[in-house]
């Protein structure tokens, strides 16, 4: 794990910081959100729900199924996914021990009602604890800016999937492979001057998804539906300039989107 990653969701516990809300850390999806009014937290939570309902519903009919979401953090995504998607079984992963003890203290009361419906394990999305063909779907939500080798998860997803299974991803990615996009959002966004996040080409997710042996790989922007919410969000507490906000500084300049990508495993 690298030690941007270990810091971040370790002792520094992200989901503690009030601009994320309700145990998710992403940076949500806000499109039936009032953008005019004030933005109270239930909107908030509504957004990052909303982020989750993007990604879920790209997967298709899951009613029954196994799915695995990669990054889960405290499992509250997972939880829901079960709540309104009913598939037999949702496996949160995730590579923090520390993300998955509060997975298990968040999620605790459904855990015990529903023993064989949610399972928190530790994993890398680059080698994942789990056997061939074992789920329906692959799913992950804002995790895979933080994965070090992009390739290696898409031949793990494509292995862990059955016959006709979809893997879907939510995150950022850069719009092209301009290698100037790097240097940019260094200069904007402290994440990934430090190396938490890494800036890396949709494009390169979409043909590692196909390399990989998945077929109909396609990356959707929902950049109109994230960055003006997240910066109308947190226009209230931080100032035009300071490093949350030049999220879209970097959208805007064409630095960086964020993007829905799905493909799926040949029957
Ligand atoms: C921004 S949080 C998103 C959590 C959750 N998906 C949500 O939307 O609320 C990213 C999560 O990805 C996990 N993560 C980072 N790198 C990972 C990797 N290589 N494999 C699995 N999980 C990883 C982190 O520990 C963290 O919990």
């Amino acid at each position: 794990m690298r030690a941007a990653v270990r810091e971040t969701y370790g002792p520094a516990d992200l989901s503690s910081v009030p601009v994320f809300a309700g145990g998710f850390i992403n940076f949500g999806y806000w499109r039936a959100i009032d953008l005019a009014g004030p933005i109270t937290v239930d909107d908030r939570v509504r957004s990052q729900q909303d982020m989750y309902r993007q990604v879920l519903d790209a997967a298709g009919p899951l009613t029954g199924r196994r799915i695995v979401e990669v990054g889960c953090g405290l499992g509250v995504g997972c939880a829901l996914a079960l709540r309104e998607y009913r598939p037999e079984r949702v496996t949160g992963m995730d590579i923090h021990p520390q993300q998955l003890d509060r997975a298990r203290r968040a999620n605790a009361e459904l855990l015990e009602s529903s023993p064989s419906g949610l399972r928190f394990i530790r994993g890398a999305a680059e080698e994942m604890p789990f056997g061939e063909g074992e789920f329906d779907c692959v799913y992950s939500v804002e995790a895979a800016q933080h994965f070090d080798d992009m390739v290696a998860f898409t031949q793990e997803a494509a292995r862990v999937l059955r016959p006709g299974g979809r893997v879907v991803v939510a995150s950022f990615f850069t719009p092209d492979d301009d290698p100037d996009h790097g240097a940019r959002l260094a200069s904007h966004l402290e994440t990934f001057a430090d190396g938490l996040d890494i800036a890396r080409p949709v494009t390169l997710v979409t043909d590692a998804l196909t390399r990989a042996g998945l077929a109909d790989a396609r990356a959707v922007s929902i950049g109109p539906d994230v960055w003006q919410g997240w910066d109308r969000w947190l226009s209230d507490q931080w100032k035009p300039g300071t490093w949350p906000r030049n999220f879209l500084k970097v959208y805007e300049q064409g630095d960086l989107d964020y993007y829905v990508v799905s493909a799926t495993r040949p029957s």
